[in-house]
């Protein structure tokens, strides 16, 4: 029996002492724990914590959801912060304000008492109908990376842990505990692993999720490929593997989750209960080196979070601060998106207008508290009914009658019901609901002064009805103060430039995840047969007009591109290729422009998407000033997953760079030639 050490004894032991380095601790401490101590610390209590273990003074280690605000089922039915969802923070494509909101998020964690989150949530949006599409980031695995690691560092500049979820190819809802992904090589490397690369490579995260679902005939939380070879071997991760919540239950054995390096097995134990592991153990199934790596990862983050150390040391948490209700109002002002704006009928101007009408399911309804594991019980939340109240107060009478008002704004879109945007089911079709479509005819037979305004967090059919409206707003699930900003967008005190981070397909055929039940739904397997060609991907190199493309937003202001310039017309290996541009406002009101950059092969040797996102930049101007605006890019940025050769490769050859508004509006071009040295 191991000594039960006193308060006092346990302050001198080494692993208390926060002068020693992170890893001189740990080993400290490993070095303590029994053998069936270890075994302990591998599963879950309680849903959201570790077992403590009293007699070195290891305290439980708590986690909780989720990835747009601190949910009450986690944090005790404390009220949080509801930022915006995944979705619209990656359409505002602003990498400060994911920094600002991961640093928001974990001081809300901390005061809840928490260790590490459960976010950022970064699945590819492979089909508009993934029932969580609205929690994820985008159908493009740079814009994914590139949001993905501010909101990391965000969080771990606070000493709160990530955890970046769900490793791999949990890109559907339907089925997911049992359907195994069957994906290639080439599209894991260049689709699905860039977020979780750069959040490794940059942002060093410090925990990753594994998913529910098998990739290629594997769970994910048993994948050795993926977790060990992958993760840990290839690109250095030295945080911890969790489980996702029950995602253990279909595998055989714990030895395939030792093996494979899943530290954390929750939300408690079924395969790591202590008597399966001293059995399989005493059978020779793992080794201890085995177990103690992934004890070791697990107490890393432990000190990583502070879990030994005088909390007055810490950073301090805090929750629904005015910073943070102004973070969650940015995020909404960036990441709203303007789809449609015919005659420029928006913005409105408050002093002309006295009647309006509003209509729709959701112009009043609060949506926080759904969607599954990513709800957050905010202390209040701004529908947009309350919003345009607020901003027509005393100058413009909200009426009932839709013929007598001069403008209606119809707030449709979906919800977090079953079949909606919501966990553990995915949409069964691309329509707005019956009722919807029945009252957009009603009203634009009463009205021609239609603006639309989507709650939503994921693409609708559009083709059907667009013509009847005037404007679309694409409020997606916009967070707490989502009502103040749709009437700030409306009435044109906030200019919107949020950009789609994915492509709205006209129908549902369009999409390459839905061209046979194979690739979608699947059954057992899911075959990701459109390979590399997932969103614009496929659509521009097809050649299919989506109804929205990636990259697209309106602005009240236009902007005009010019005077493209290379350093060079010719670049190699080591070097790198500086693209210069000026951007200037040439409209009347002040706003931001997302200047996207492509890079095409020109006649490429193999397949190839017709172009891919390698940069962006957002840019804020007022009427008449302009920027220079400059790129640099590396021989990564052209370059493809070699199959043949089993590695990443870059043709030599003629390639453009692409710059413009969006994917289909490429307002500059150039060219260039990459030659191996
Ligand atoms: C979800 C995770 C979540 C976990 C804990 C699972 O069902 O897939 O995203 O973090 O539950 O609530």
């Amino acid at each position: 029996m191991s000594k039960t050490y006193t308060p006092e004894e346990l302050k001198k032991l080494p692993f208390m002492n926060e002068n020693l380095n992170i890893e001189q601790r740990v080993e400290d401490l490993l070095k303590r724990l029994e053998l069936k101590e270890k075994f302990k610390l591998c599963a879950g209590r309680h849903r959201w914590e570790t077992k403590p273990i009293d007699r070195l003074g290891i305290p439980a280690f708590l986690m909780t959801d989720g990835p747009h605000g601190v949910a009450p089922h986690s944090s005790g039915g404390k009220e949080c912060t509801y930022f915006p969802v995944g979705i619209c923070r990656a359409a505002t494509w602003n990498h400060d304000l994911c920094f600002q909101f991961g640093k928001a998020l974990a001081e809300e964690a901390r005061e809840v008492g928490a260790h590490m989150i459960l976010g950022p949530g970064v699945n590819i949006d492979r089909t508009p109908l993934c029932g969580r599409t609205f929690e994820y980031q985008t159908e493009d695995p740079y814009l994914n990376k590139k949001m993905a690691v501010p909101v990391i560092k965000g969080v771990q500049g606070e000493r709160i842990a990530a955890c970046i979820k769900h490793y791999i190819c949990n890109n559907q809802e339907k089925n997911r505990y049992t359907y195994s992904a069957e994906v290639s090589q080439r599209a894991l490397e260049e689709l699905y692993f860039p977020a979780y690369k750069a959040a490794v490579e940059e942002a060093d995260v410090w925990s990753v999720m594994g998913s529910y679902n098998k990739i290629n005939r594997v769970y994910g939380c048993a994948h050795k490929k993926l977790l060990k070879k992958v993760l840990m071997d290839r690109w250095g991760f030295r945080g911890f593997v969790v489980s996702d919540w029950n995602a253990t239950h279909l595998i055989d054995n714990p030895e395939d989750c030792i093996k494979a390096g899943l530290s954390l097995e929750m939300p408690r134990a079924k395969h790591y209960k202590r008597r399966y592991l001293k059995e399989a153990f005493s059978k020779g199934k793992f080794t201890e080196e085995e177990l103690d790596e992934i004890v070791k990862r697990l107490l890393r983050v432990m000190f990583l979070v502070g879990i030994f150390d005088d909390p007055s040391t810490l950073p301090q948490g805090v929750r629904n601060t005015k910073e943070h209700q102004d973070i969650a109002r940015k995020i909404a002002e960036e990441g709203i998106v303007l789809l449609r704006n015919e005659d420029n009928i928006l913005p409105l101007e408050r002093d002309q207008i006295q009647k309006i009408a509003i209509k729709g399911l959701n112009a009043d309804r609060k949506l926080a508290e759904g969607g599954g594991s990513s709800a957050v019980k905010p202390p209040y939340e701004i529908t947009p009914r309350t919003g345009l109240e607020q901003k027509c107060e005393d100058k413009i009478e909200i009426i009932d009658d839709v013929e007598e008002a001069e403008y209606v704004f119809l707030v449709l879109g979906l919800d977090h019901e079953e079949h909606n945007d919501v966990e553990n089911s995915d949409r069964e079709s691309l329509e707005l609901p019956e009722a919807q479509l029945d009252l957009i005819d009603e009203v634009t037979e009463k009205n021609e002064n239609i603006i639309v305004i989507l709650i939503n967090g994921s693409p609708i059919r559009m083709d059907n009805w667009i013509n009847k409206v005037k404007a679309i707003i694409e409020a997606w699930y916009p967070g707490q103060e989502g009502g103040h900003v749709i009437a700030d967008i409306i009435f044109g005190d906030v200019n919107p430039s949020g950009k789609l981070p994915l492509t709205f397909p006209k129908r549902l055929e369009d999409s390459p995840a839905h061209l046979t039940e194979k690739r979608y739904p699947g059954n057992e397997k899911v075959f990701y047969e459109e390979n590399i060609f997932v969103g614009y991907r496929y659509f521009d190199t097809q050649n299919i007009k989506p109804l929205f493309p990636f990259g697209f937003g309106l602005s009240y202001t236009n902007f005009k591109y010019k005077n493209i310039e290379l350093d060079k017309t010719e670049f190699s290996d080591n070097e790198k290729l500086t693209i210069s541009l000026k951007i200037e406002n040439i409209g009347k009101r002040e706003g931001a422009e997302i200047i996207q950059l492509y890079i095409q092969k020109v006649h490429p040797k193999i397949e190839r998407p017709v172009k891919e996102l390698k940069g962006f930049k957002k840019v804020f101007l007022t009427p008449k000033q302009n920027k220079t605006i400059q790129f640099k890019i590396i021989k990564e940025a052209l370059s493809y997953y070699d199959d043949d050769l089993k590695l990443w490769n870059v043709n030599e050859g003629e390639y453009k760079v692409l710059i413009g508004g969006s994917s289909r509006d490429i307002r500059l071009e150039s060219k260039f030639n990459y030659k191996k040295q």
